[in-house]
């Protein structure tokens, strides 16, 4: 039995070779540590390119209307664990653990996050694979929940011997997951994460062995602050959050504390749970208080809901929100007039960008069984996955201890912008708002750092 799944993954591992090219880095200075961002749109480095300044609330580019990814809930399984061995040795296999809630209340995310990964290290395989090693992955189903995510963790690192793990993408998955890598000298990179506690341990340092490809919480719930005072002109805000969701909670403190300090007030501020489906007594709160704007950064499962009934109830206060939203069954009718700070549009003219679409849908189909369109953590684990190869490569091993100080040097020109890592191990970069509207999501503004 055991021969005969060993037998089935080299299948699998040499059906993912075929081509395509894994992005190399080159050299760059360090960045600063917590990010501020500068004034509205701006250019970033690989980002979403408008023409000229971009008119903030305006889409300057319709972007194509999300897509179902390929096989949406199903559990994943692809490459799944081979029998348990020691460090792979030169010409051996080296696993690389990809920890996506492909169940649960997101499985969008987790969809999207492993055919991101599997993409990149389809890539490296057809370039020889790293250091003379083939790429294997090991995806398990982490669900956007502590507890699984940490039997995950703790499976792929005990049974299956796996060194580096992409993952998980829920910051209240990805916190306790650290924990139990940064302990055991794995090398952790959430590619999509935004809480800042993901990488930064209660002695407020980094977490050795814990890194991140995207931008963090207090520089997006700034981002969305900036966008509803500046761009949208709102003066008041009424925030709904749910206290049980790192996420979800950090980014509400984020955003309050950006919005008051610009001059905004917060006329209202309800707390649910992960569990409601009714939202109308705090909808009813917020049409008493006539908001500017309503902040809800919360994944897409609840803003579907919320934005629904609160369309219902005659509320025409514009949605705004996180990356959470971020997803091919966000309700585009629900969410309509709303707004989202992001990672990543499909619309980026950058090179990587262009090239990974193509790649992307070339490999993928939707339901219908067209291209597939990737989205933010498509994006973030296509990157964060190279960010772990390149800096194995780097360090000419795939010894951990010293895959951390390449990683901490690394300069990495990404789908999702350039990555290079402050001392907390978060990179530095410009966020992305995406605005729906007629059905569709399309860039709406950018924002450097
Ligand atoms: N930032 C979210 C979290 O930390 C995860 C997420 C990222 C979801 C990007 C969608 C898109 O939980």
């Amino acid at each position: 039995m055991r021969t005969f799944k060993i037998v089935v993954l080299l299948a699998l591992v040499v059906m993912l070779l075929s081509a395509c090219a894994a992005p190399t880095p080159t050299p760059a200075p360090k960045p600063t540590e917590a990010p501020k961002p500068t004034t509205a749109p701006a250019q970033p480095t690989a980002a979403p390119k408008p023409t000229d300044a971009p008119k903030p609330t305006e889409a300057p580019k319709p972007t194509v209307a999300p897509t179902k990814a390929a096989e949406p809930t199903k559990a994943p399984e692809p490459t799944k664990a081979a029998a348990p061995t020691s460090a792979p040795a030169a010409g051996g296999t080296l696993k690389i653990a990809i920890l996506a809630p492909l169940s649960g209340p997101v499985p969008t995310f987790g969809v999207m996050t492993r055919d991101g990964a599997l993409l990149a290290i389809e890539e490296w395989n057809a370039k020889g694979g790293v250091n003379g090693m083939k790429i294997q992955a090991v995806v398990e189903d982490s669900q956007c929940t502590p507890d699984p995510a940490v039997n995950a963790a703790n499976k792929v690192i005990d049974q299956d011997k796996v060194k580096f793990i992409i993952g998980e993408v829920c910051s209240k998955a990805s916190i306790p997951v650290s924990e139990i890598a940064n302990a055991k000298k794995i090398i952790q990179i959430s590619p999509t994460s935004t809480n800042t506690d993901v990488t930064v341990g209660k002695d407020g340092k980094a977490k050795d062995y814990i890194f991140r490809a995207c931008f963090i919480d207090p520089f997006q719930g700034q981002v969305g602050a900036k966008f509803a005072t500046e761009n949208l002109k709102a003066k008041t805000a009424f925030i709904m959050l749910d206290q049980a969701n790192d996420y979800v909670k950090g980014l509400a403190e984020e955003f309050e504390k950006a919005f008051v300090k610009s001059g905004g007030k917060v006329v209202g501020k309800e707390n649910y749970t992960a569990k409601d489906t009714d939202f109308s007594a705090i909808l009813a709160k917020v049409a008493a208080a006539k908001p500017d704007v309503i902040y809800l950064p919360d994944y897409y499962n609840i803003v579907n809901l919320a934005a629904k009934q609160a369309k219902e109830k005659g509320i025409t206060a514009p949605f705004l929100g996180g990356d959470g939203w971020d997803s091919s069954d966000l309700d585009l009718k629900a969410a309509d007039g709303g707004f989202f700070t992001n990672h990543y549009s499909p619309d980026s003219t950058a090179p990587e960008a262009v090239a990974f679409l193509k790649n992307f849908g070339a490999k993928y189909k939707d339901a219908k069984g067209n291209a597939a369109v990737p989205d933010a953590l498509a994006a973030l684990a296509y990157d964060a996955t190279n960010l772990m190869l390149t800096a194995i490569k780097d360090a000419g091993s795939d010894d951990t201890t010293k895959v951390k100080p390449a990683l901490e040097k690394i300069s990495f020109q990404g789908v999702s912008g350039k990555i290079t890592f402050d001392a907390l191990h978060n990179p530095v970069k410009s966020a992305t708002i995406l605005q729906v509207k007629g059905g569709k999501v399309s860039f709406a503004a950018q924002v450097a750092p």
